[in-house]
């Protein structure tokens, strides 16, 4: 996994949500309750951007059908049938990072 810094933007314990892009990768970063969370930007349902949606009991939900994902895992709620994928953050003296981990990572650990 690499670590790369979110560009233009300082930590807040106002909530927030906003799409960044990260090492060519679109995200969805949510500031919720003091906590930063970092999911995918795209809903897997039909494409909506989660950074139009709010969030809810920990929920993020899309504007276009209200779907909702767990800010904290990704998982759809029950019935959905999906998931968005989730990244690690860390609040460094300099700034927000997101650890996103390569493809080529991720087929190497599926072989390990
Ligand atoms: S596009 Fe997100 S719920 Fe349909």
């Amino acid at each position: 996994m690499t670590w790369y810094k979110v560009p233009d933007i300082q930590y807040t314990k106002n909530p927030f949500i906003k799409k960044v892009k990260v090492n060519g990768k679109g995200i969805c970063l949510v500031g919720y309750e003091g906590e930063i969370y970092a999911l995918a930007a795209t809903c897997p349902h039909a494409g909506g951007e989660l950074s139009g949606g709010w969030c809810k009991d920990g929920k993020l939900i899309c504007p276009i059908h209200r779907y909702a994902y767990d800010i904290h895992t990704g998982k759809g709620d029950p019935g959905q049938n999906d998931y968005v994928d989730t990244y690690p953050v860390e609040i460094r003296e300099d700034g927000i990072y997101i650890g996103i981990t390569s493809f080529l990572e991720k087929v190497k650990n599926a072989f390990k």
